[in-house]
């Protein structure tokens, strides 16, 4: 299977069967925003949920938070991202595109006169390289000027920061601790694309961890271990995942050490976590701005400090990508192909399927009584139109671990198959011992 195409395939697949939508499609889209369909919106939760329970159900060090978007423009001063989260664009003074200068489809030095524009092919027509920030703005109430603006979150962080005292004072915490978030975080990106892997509204899971000074190294290493395994606990490929570490120039303006952790999308290598020291960076630049003393007092020996973060950073959209390139599959079965998403059934939008073998002979009845039985606990579909092996195949192609059906002998004896999506392999249960049969496997 060529690689491109099979982007293209699970694009296609994504779209049909209602996982990733373009937003606005009826207006022609809009660049790099898009929108999760019934199962999408399945998945990703699934994936949060999975994630939220490994760091704040799980531990009893970690507290949850749901900070706002919006925050006082002084915390962007502070966290250096109003001057320094940048990047260097330069325009074409013709087409009026507008390029990253380290785009590699620009030919010579940008700003030079034989300087081509990728786009028009005009020679000299590209400006020189200008800071761009990547934040997106706005205004907070009526008067448009520069005293109302803010800026809508680049990274779910820093609402962490700002409330670290509160949250370890309320929830009675002591360090090493830390807080975790889920939410929107927004980037005017300048190349984005390959799908949803680099969007301008996105979701991030993040945990800041708050260390004293001297154990962050520690710390950061056990990180590094922790979100490495949650991944291959996950089911992603053991072979497609790997760290990179950040080399001196590719390190964040906030961190002392960093690793990626990347995936090998058929677009290449990428990144979807990053786990970084971030110091004690953020917390003193907050002091300094708001002159509000963010001091640790250690109450056993008196010892002040300003922790030290180890942070870890998921992309929600990157990983439900990652997740979906990593489960699809085009298989021949007796002569005939079929596509299986062949998701972890703990993560799968839908985890069992109910059919009746024909639509008579109280089939339907029986089977819809299954289904009613199951819904209430697991994601279900109902599908009775078409042939059984169509219908199979419509539920592989979304991941659905289990199909029950119900056929003649299910009259007689009470007893229905179930079908594993991956082996293909059909059991007879006990249609009063399905709850079991499926517990054992899918758990709660
Ligand atoms: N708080 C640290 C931070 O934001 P980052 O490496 O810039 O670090 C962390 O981003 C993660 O957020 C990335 O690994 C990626 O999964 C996700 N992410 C960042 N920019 C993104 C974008 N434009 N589209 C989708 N996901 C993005």
């Amino acid at each position: 299977m060529a690689e491109t195409s099979l982007m293209d395939r699970l694009v296609s697949l994504a779209k049909r069967r209602g996982f990733v939508f373009q937003s606005s499609e009826i207006y022609g889209g809009v660049g790099s925003v898009w929108d999760y369909g019934p199962l999408g919106v399945e998945l990703k939760k699934n994936l949060k949920e999975r994630w939220w329970r490994s760091m704040v159900h799980d531990r009893d060090d970690i507290e949850g938070l749901d900070a706002a978007i919006l925050m006082h423009p002084r915390v962007w001063e502070a966290s250096g991202h109003v001057s320094g989260f940048t990047d260097p664009l330069v325009d074409c003074k013709t087409c009026k595109n507008r390029f990253r200068s380290d785009d590699e489809r620009i030919k010579g030095i940008p700003g030079q006169p034989d300087a081509q524009c990728p786009i028009c092919g005009n020679k000299g027509t590209l400006t020189e390289p200008r800071m761009f920030n990547l934040m997106f703005k706005t205004y907070m109430g009526p008067v448009e000027d520069a005293a109302s603006v803010v800026y809508l979150r680049p990274e779910t962080a820093q609402g962490i920061y700002v409330n670290y005292l509160n949250v370890m004072q309320a929830a009675r915490q002591k360090i090493p601790f830390g807080i975790a978030q889920i939410g929107k975080a927004f980037r005017n990106e300048i190349t984005p694309g390959n799908f949803t892997f680099r969007t301008r509204e996105f979701e991030q899971m993040e945990m800041q961890f708050f260390v004293k000074p001297g154990e962050d190294d520690r710390w950061f290493e056990e990180w590094r271990e922790i979100r490495m395994n949650w991944h291959k606990d996950l089911g992603l490929t053991g072979a497609k995942l790997r760290f990179h570490r950040h080399a001196g120039e590719e390190l964040a303006h906030y961190a002392k050490d960093a690793y990626d952790i990347e995936y090998e999308f058929p677009f290449g290598w990428q990144e979807f976590e990053g786990i970084h020291n971030r110091t004690d960076f953020d917390l003193t630049r907050h002091q300094e701005c708001s002159n509000k003393k963010l001091v640790y007092v250690d109450s056993v020996n008196n010892e002040r400090f300003v922790p030290y973060i180890v942070e870890t950073s998921l992309g929600a959209d990157r990983l439900a990508l990652a997740v979906m390139v990593d489960a699809y599959r085009e298989e021949q079965v007796s002569g005939d192909k079929r596509v299986v998403m062949a998701f972890n059934p703990a993560v799968a939008p839908v985890k069992v399927g109910v059919f009746p073998l024909v639509k008579k002979d109280g089939m339907p009845e029986f089977a819809r009584q299954v289904y009613d039985g199951l819904r209430k606990r697991y994601p279900s579909f109902y599908d009775e139109s078409g042939a059984i092996g169509r219908r199979y195949r419509r539920q592989d192609e979304i991941g659905t671990p289990f199909g029950i059906t119900v056929d003649g002998q299910t009259l007689e004896d009470q007893t229905v198959t179930v079908r594993d999506r991956d082996t293909l392999a059909q059991d007879r249960v006990a249609a009063d011992q399905l709850q079991r049969y499926l517990f054992e496997r899918l758990g709660g």
